[in-house]
């Protein structure tokens, strides 16, 4: 074993020195030659700027929610207070994927250094059961899953809210809600791309609600950008919230109409269930890269044991030296994720209910095993691969946001109803969309789920069970201080984008903003090909990619919609936001 190991190494030196000539070069030139082998490349979705301040700053997907953070931060708010008043302004201002239907996770890093993270993940119902998506024949009745009743877990963004409020929060929780239930009562004005996406949405939505009217513009025409979105209903329900904590959702009226549409849609979730749910404070994961430290979410993410594995794969490997998706840099990437995936589909779960061999996972022997069957010269075939071997031993909407306040606390936030728009059922008389996170359940083994994801029994469907996710919210610290807050949506891409926003900020001497709008490529073990945004790679990379084996495919739609925060050495912040949606930072 030795003398393998031994002659793997020699291979990879003799690698490294053949392609550090033709960098050097490309060294020599200018920052955009640096970072692509090719001179006419530009590697940026756009040249967007980032926001720069020093009291605080917030990044979410809507200036809006962004807005609010900010009065929150201005009024004496740290960083948990403007999460919450963040969290409950998206629910309204973006409806697509902010919720207080769905679930998502909190990572939280005090300015003294301490670490927490929090799941507010949905789960599925009491009633649940494995073959729940099944036919009699044992076939996956096609889109049940993913549209209409049946699809949600039971929620746990208010619960979550109120208790990350109840541990770290300053100001009053009514104080919080209000500005939510200000934009839902008066309205908000649509942007260009909320107006495209509720007309898109719109007709699913009513044949899914054919007795509420929600989303139907009141004149009957389409929406566009400039009107104004009013949701009543939904304020009277976060009125409710912001008078009773998470009682307002739970119990009484709310709880009252979320389960009557449930029955009305034939779906499962009880009184039982949102009476007993209750979110989990979980211990954060941690991981180096270098002289980083990465502070991130444990399973039932599968997204920081991902983030971690992969970090560990590529730090033996010069990308500074090879450049910006250079071949070299990319093929090591998407072998990294080829293989973390694999183990993501074996391994990944609910630890409540199944037990995840974290440490395993990320040890760096395990890792180093697992570049075994890497050849520079072709492609691993996915279909040799299988999740590794443990002694003794699973629409991208979803929207993501980062905070620093003042002092220097800092809160990483990904949150999610799944799909775009979740179940698309809208709570009759509540006016809020549940989540369809059902779907990330693994519904059968080896039957993909909607992002392509293929899982296994650690993901089964079992009562009150949690699915599995890769939202991959994460806080990174260098020589003990807050170094950078990221995170985005994207389904089983979440955890590709953070790894290459990470990498170009810490390998490649990008700027946040720049490693924001930097394009991007995601490999996810099967199906067993890299896509890749519209010119993410030159030609000279694609060339010597494919003639190694990589099936290569341009992706039509954008990869990622980060919402990031850098911490520069002088302390400002840098806000970096995507320029791929609305989102935007927002600092003072
Ligand atoms: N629903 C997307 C995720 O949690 O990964």
């Amino acid at each position: 074993m030795q003398k393998i190991l031994l002659t793997f190494s020699i291979l990879h030196f003799a690698f490294y020195i053949s392609t550090a000539t033709a960098q050097q070069v490309n060294e020599t030139k200018g920052f955009y030659q640096f970072l692509t082998d090719d001179p006419n490349q530009k590697p940026f979705f756009s040249d967007k700027k980032g926001v720069f301040a020093s009291n605080g700053m917030v990044a979410s997907a809507h200036p809006e929610a962004s807005r609010v953070g900010v009065e929150i931060l201005k009024a004496g708010g740290n960083a948990t207070d403007a999460t919450v008043a963040v969290q409950f302004a998206l629910a309204v201002v973006h409806p697509s994927a902010g919720n207080i239907g769905g679930g998502g996770f909190f990572v939280y890093r005090t300015a003294q250094g301490q670490n927490y993270t929090l799941d507010f993940r949905e789960k599925a119902p009491l009633k649940g059961n494995k073959d729940m998506y099944l036919d009699a024949q044992g076939n996956v009745v096609a889109g049940l899953s993913m549209t209409g009743h049946l699809a949600s877990g039971v929620p746990g963004s208010v619960d979550g809210m109120a208790e990350a409020h109840k541990k770290f929060g300053k100001l009053p929780w009514e104080t919080l809600l209000q500005p939510a239930v200000d934009l839902a009562e008066k309205g908000h004005i649509l942007t260009e791309k909320e107006a495209r996406g509720l007309n898109m949405v719109k007709p699913t939505v009513q044949k899914v609600n054919p007795n509420t009217p929600y989303f139907a513009k009141p004149d009957g025409q389409d929406w566009k950008a400039g009107d104004v979105f009013v949701q009543t209903d939904l304020a009277n329900i976060l009125r409710l919230i912001q008078k009773k904590g998470r009682k307002g959702f739970y119990k009484g009226q709310t709880a009252k109409l979320l389960v009557a549409e449930m029955q009305r849609g034939k779906g499962l979730i009880s009184k039982k269930d949102l009476r007993q749910y209750h979110s989990t404070w979980r211990e954060p994961l941690v991981g180096t890269y270098k002289n980083f430290k990465i502070i991130t979410m444990p399973p039932v993410s599968s997204g920081g044991v991902a983030l971690l594995q992969l970090m560990k794969l590529v730090e033996p490997y010069p990308l500074k030296r090879w450049g910006w998706n250079t071949d070299s840099t990319v093929q090591v990437m998407i072998e990294a994720e080829r293989r973390v995936y694999a183990d993501r589909a074996k391994f990944l779960g609910d630890p409540d209910f199944v037990k995840v061999p974290v440490q395993e996972l990320t040890d760096p022997n395990y890792l180093k095993e697992r570049w075994r069957s890497f050849d520079f010269a072709k492609a691993t075939d996915s279909k040799a691969l299988q999740g590794g071997t443990i002694a003794g031993y699973e629409s991208t909407e979803t929207t993501h946001f980062s905070i620093v306040d003042k002092e220097g606390n800092a809160s990483s936030v990904t949150t999610t109803l799944n799909g775009g728009y979740g179940s698309k059922v809208v709570v009759a008389g509540a006016g809020f969309l549940m989540n369809n996170e059902m779907d990330d359940f693994s519904i059968k083994p080896g039957v993909p789920n909607m992002f392509g994801l293929i899982g296994n029994k650690a993901n089964a469907i079992a009562p009150g069970k949690r699915m599995l996710s890769s939202m991959t919210p994460t806080i990174i610290e260098q020589n003990g201080k807050l170094h950078s807050v990221v995170g985005t949506p994207g389904g089983s891409t979440i955890i590709t984008s953070v790894f290459q926003t990470v990498l170009n900020v810490l390998e490649h001497g990008m700027s946040l903003q720049q490693a924001v709008n930097a394009l991007k490529f995601h490999h996810q073990w099967l199906p067993d090909k890299t896509v890749f945004e519209t010119n993410g790679f030159s030609e000279n990379t694609i060339k010597k990619l494919q003639s190694r084996g990589y099936i290569l495919e341009v992706q039509k739609n954008t990869i990622g919609r980060m919402d990031c925060i850098l911490v520069q050495p002088d302390g400002t912040l840098e806000g970096g936001s995507d320029p791929r949606g609305d989102d935007t930072s927002v600092g003072h």
